[in-house]
């Protein structure tokens, strides 16, 4: 099953644009449930988007990597795991942008998945170059990212690539379906050389960079996409709705 994630980053900016968008959301999940729906929502409308949830599935875009303690400002997966939500993105590009690092990555998979939460772990390079130096890029993050992952919890763990260059507002455009399924290549066969290829394999790669309702398909086709991060359009319910509409024809 093709899995549709909503990445709404900062937005939108009051609980009541939320719980609408939500709701049309969990409609259009609704008509569709041969494909999965998450939104990873900002922390404050999480417990209203879980009381609400229907089919979809709700997570957040960040966690510490300790489940209590004196950390102003974070929150642990024990909290999220408490209040229901089912998924957290990790070491979003946006992120690393901060100063997060592979290494602080890496703690917060390993806490979160203990939690049972579901990881979707975000690689991708800043810039491509002619003589591929993006791959070794890739690889290190992935690599590095998943430092101490437990073999018994890739069940909960979804990659993303997402080309730093395709991502936001900024993007020129979205990468190509053969860019993703070259990438998606790649990061299997160092997924395989981590847990081994038949876990390797069930790990589902989504990818995420100006995804929206007229390219979405060739991802799915061409690009052998598992599925997708969206972040803009997954603010749109229409144009989302279409995507998971799309996705719900590719089992
Ligand atoms: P975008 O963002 O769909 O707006 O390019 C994707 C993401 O950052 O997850």
């Amino acid at each position: 099953m093709k899995l549709v994630v909503g990445n709404w980053k900062m937005y939108p900016k009051t609980l009541g644009n939320a719980k609408m968008i939500f709701a049309e959301v969990k409609r259009a999940a609704a008509r569709t449930p041969k494909a999965k729906t998450v939104i990873c929502a900002p922390y404050p409308y999480l417990p209203i988007l879980l009381a609400a949830r229907g089919r979809v599935a709700v997570g957040a875009q960040n966690c510490f990597w300790e489940d209590e303690g004196a950390r102003t400002g974070e929150v642990s997966p024990a909290m999220l795991a408490s209040i229901g939500a089912s998924h957290v993105i990790l070491g979003h590009s946006e992120r690393r942008g901060l100063g997060e690092t592979n290494e602080e990555v890496a703690r917060k998979a390993k806490a979160a998945a203990a939690r049972g939460l579901t990881v979707i772990l975000c690689v991708g390079e800043k810039a491509r170059d002619e003589h591929g130096a993006y791959y070794a890029e890739v690889r290190d993050q992935l690599v590095g990212s998943l430092a101490g992952f437990p073999k018994t919890a890739v069940r909960r763990l979804i990659v993303a690539y997402e080309p730093i260059w395709a991502i936001g507002r900024r993007a020129r455009r979205a990468a190509s379906p053969a860019d993703h399924r070259e990438m998606s290549i790649h990061i299997r066969r160092h997924l395989a050389d981590l847990f081994g290829k038949k876990d390797a394999f069930r790990i589902p790669i989504l990818y995420g960079g100006s995804v929206d309702d007229t390219n979405a398909e060739g991802f799915l086709g061409d690009g052998a996409a598992d599925g997708f991060l969206i972040g803009r359009v997954s603010l749109d319910p229409e144009r989302f709705g279409s995507i998971i509409a799309l996705a719900a024809r590719r089992v």
